[in-house]
């Protein structure tokens, strides 16, 4: 059976797989456009966009906002006409709304949101053709955003993206919760599917959801399809193509994990993360605090107490896309393990859609 096209309000992809986005500096235009010109959605990271500006260390938040614009025009070349393109932005990010504003102003197809409430994402994009989209991991955050949105703005969600446990990078679960059986997890789609089906009843549209987390290949997709969703979110098998931003030194850290080396960190932001062990992981068993060489503005005070955090969140995403990987947070799904070739952005795409290249 082909898979089904993923609608997104007046937005069309020829296959239902969204990669997801991947801060700091994993997904950028090179993957983005090339899952977009395959017929998926490219999800380009917000966080820290413009680490590799000359002008970033002296100037973050500014090299960020130049590189939206510059990430987006190239994601959207390499894309070619009807490819979609958007962003993912973490509600815990320092200045939320200008990322937001700025993303929408480039004319950004779409924008997910998660690590946190966007509650006020429709306000940020008011009328403007930039879908909107929450990530969440239970009915009841699903319930509280789309409630919210309705009341406060008579709008909904143009998608919803729901995070299961076995996602790579930042949790929307209890520490004790990150090892949830896959039932379990099944169960809370299928209620925030009924969430959702609330909504599509009030503004009488098709609102798609999404499954992200774990999801590794073709069977895997026809799972979740079968369970009611109308697409997958795909990260960690997109980092060992080709076309990922990140460099050599990080995608060779997929490929010589095993299960054993996948741990769940704590991280700053207040939430616990699905990384690979190395020895900056280890560093955070032995030492109460790495201290913080520079603090770059990454994230709202609200979610960064810069005296009493383990370590900074930036600085160490920064070491993992440069030169010392074993130095960095190293986010990574929970079938990280399975992973053993570099491949190619198209060749993934036919092997999950089952469609010759
Ligand atoms: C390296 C990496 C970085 C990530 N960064 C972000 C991020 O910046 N924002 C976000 O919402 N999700 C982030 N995620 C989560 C992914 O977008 C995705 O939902 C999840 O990893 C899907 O699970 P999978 O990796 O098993 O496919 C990240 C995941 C990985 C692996």
């Amino acid at each position: 059976m082909p898979l089904p096209k993923l609608k997104i309000g007046d937005l069309t992809a020829a296959h239902p797989i969204i990669q997801g986005g991947m801060g700091i500096g994993v997904s950028l235009s090179g993957l983005a456009g090339a899952v977009a010109k395959a017929g998926g959605v490219g999800i380009i990271s917000c966080a820290q966009i413009g680490y590799q500006d000359p002008l970033f260390e002296r100037a973050p938040f500014k090299a960020n906002m130049r590189a939206i614009t510059s990430e987006y025009q190239k994601a959207k070349e390499i894309a070619g006409s009807g490819g979609i393109v958007g962003f993912n932005i973490m509600c815990a990010t320092f200045k939320y709304e200008s990322y937001v504003k700025r993303c929408v102003e480039v004319g950004a197809d779409l924008i997910i949101s998660g690590a946190g409430l966007p509650i006020h994402l429709p306000e940020l994009v008011g009328t403007a053709k930039t879908k909107i989209a929450p990530i969440v991991s239970s009915a009841k955050a699903a319930k509280v955003i789309l409630r919210t949105w309705a009341k406060r703005y008579d709008r909904t969600a143009d998608l919803v993206v729901v995070e299961g446990p076995q996602a790579g990078g930042h949790l929307g679960f209890k520490y004790e919760d990150t090892g949830m059986a896959p039932e379990v997890m099944d169960e809370e789609f299928t209620k925030i599917l009924d969430e959702v089906a609330v909504y599509e009843e009030k503004f009488q549209q098709k609102i798609p959801v999404v499954f992200a987390g774990g999801v590794f290949d073709r069977s895997d997709i026809d799972r979740y399809l079968a369970l009611g969703a109308s697409g997958v979110q795909i990260a960690s098998r997109f980092v060992v193509t080709e076309e990922c931003d990140a460099p050599e030194s990080y995608k060779k850290m997929y490929l010589n994990a095993s299960q054993k080396d996948i741990e769940i960190i704590k991280s700053p932001v207040g939430m616990p993360g699905r990384a690979l062990h190395n020895d900056f992981t280890e560093r955070t068993k032995v030492e109460e605090r790495i201290p913080i060489a520079k603090c770059r503005n990454c994230l709202s005070l609200d979610h960064c107490d810069r005296k009493t955090i383990p370590y900074c969140i930036s600085e160490m995403l920064l070491n993992a896309v440069t030169d010392k990987p074993q130095q960095g947070l190293i986010f990574a799904g929970g079938q990280v393990h399975r992973l053993n070739k570099i491949t190619t952005v198209p060749q993934l795409m036919a092997e999950l859609t089952l469609d010759p290249l």
